[in-house]
């Protein structure tokens, strides 16, 4: 199967400053085998569209609003991001869940439009450090999925990817031993496979993110169970995140 490599920009740059980073990210990711999905900031989703044209490479957004229209000021819609040329939406990432009381719930809602709507989803869960600490981690992703996969069908995880990020990890520093990792990548299968199947689960693709960067990434690319990473602070440099785009490359 072919990596994903994804970039969480945040609240970073100007639309000039995304257009000046895709000048120089293009070239240097040309050919490589890898899947890029670049999550930028609404103000910037159709001029990367546009950089990434005639690329691989796909855009997205980094939240949706779940209701179709109206009177929500200052939010987005998935008819609004899809207007845009972007194919994807990060949803429920922990930012979004701690700063902005995001709920699982309110996340299933917002999957359940971005399906609708034909937007490809990249649906975070993880555990805090006070849940990993109290043993508490298994509980908390195995509700996190079932919660935000709820009456979502087999078939439409095609357009889900699920990228576990350990809100501990996520800009610390701290990465999660391996054993760690692939351990909570089964835990994550197992849940996807008491609700779907043993085949369905193996297909849907599983990333990791936190504190992901250009020299742990080599390691984390090969660590079982793993389709991808989301980087966050280490994709604002294009040289770098190339760098990380590069080590997740397969055989063609
Ligand atoms: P980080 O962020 O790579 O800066 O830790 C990852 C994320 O929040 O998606």
């Amino acid at each position: 199967m072919e990596k994903y490599v994804m970039a969480n920009f945040k609240m970073n740059k100007t639309d000039l400053e995304v257009e000046e980073y895709l000048n120089t990210f293009i070239p240097l990711v040309k050919d490589k085998n890898v899947k890029v999905i670049l999550g930028v900031p609404f103000t910037s989703l159709k001029t990367a569209v546009q950089k990434a044209k005639k690329t691989d490479i796909m855009i997205s957004a980094q939240n949706m609003n779940e209701n179709e229209k109206g009177s929500f000021t200052g939010e987005v819609s998935a008819e609004m991001i899809c207007g845009t040329g972007a194919e994807c939406v990060i949803i429920g990432h922990s930012e979004r869940r701690s700063l902005y009381g995001e709920t699982n719930e309110s996340v299933n809602k917002k999957i359940l439009k971005a399906l609708k709507s034909g937007l490809t989803s990249i649906f975070c869960v993880g555990e805090t450090l006070y849940e990993r600490k109290n043993q508490l981690t298994a509980e908390v992703i195995k509700k996190q999925v079932t919660d935000g996969l709820k009456s979502i069908y087999a078939n439409e995880l095609k357009n889900i990817i699920i990228a576990y990020e350990p809100v501990w990890a996520i800009g610390t520093g701290v990465v999660p031993m391996d054993v760690e990792i692939i351990e909570t990548m089964k835990l994550i299968r197992s849940v996807l496979a008491s609700i779907y199947d043993e085949t369905i689960a193996s297909e849907v693709v599983l990333a990791y993110g936190g504190s992901v960067n250009d020299t742990n990434c080599k390691e984390i690319s090969k660590l079982e169970g793993v389709d991808g990473v989301l980087v966050g602070g280490a994709s604002l440099d294009p040289k770098k995140f190339a760098k990380i785009v590069c080590a997740f490359e397969t055989k063609k």
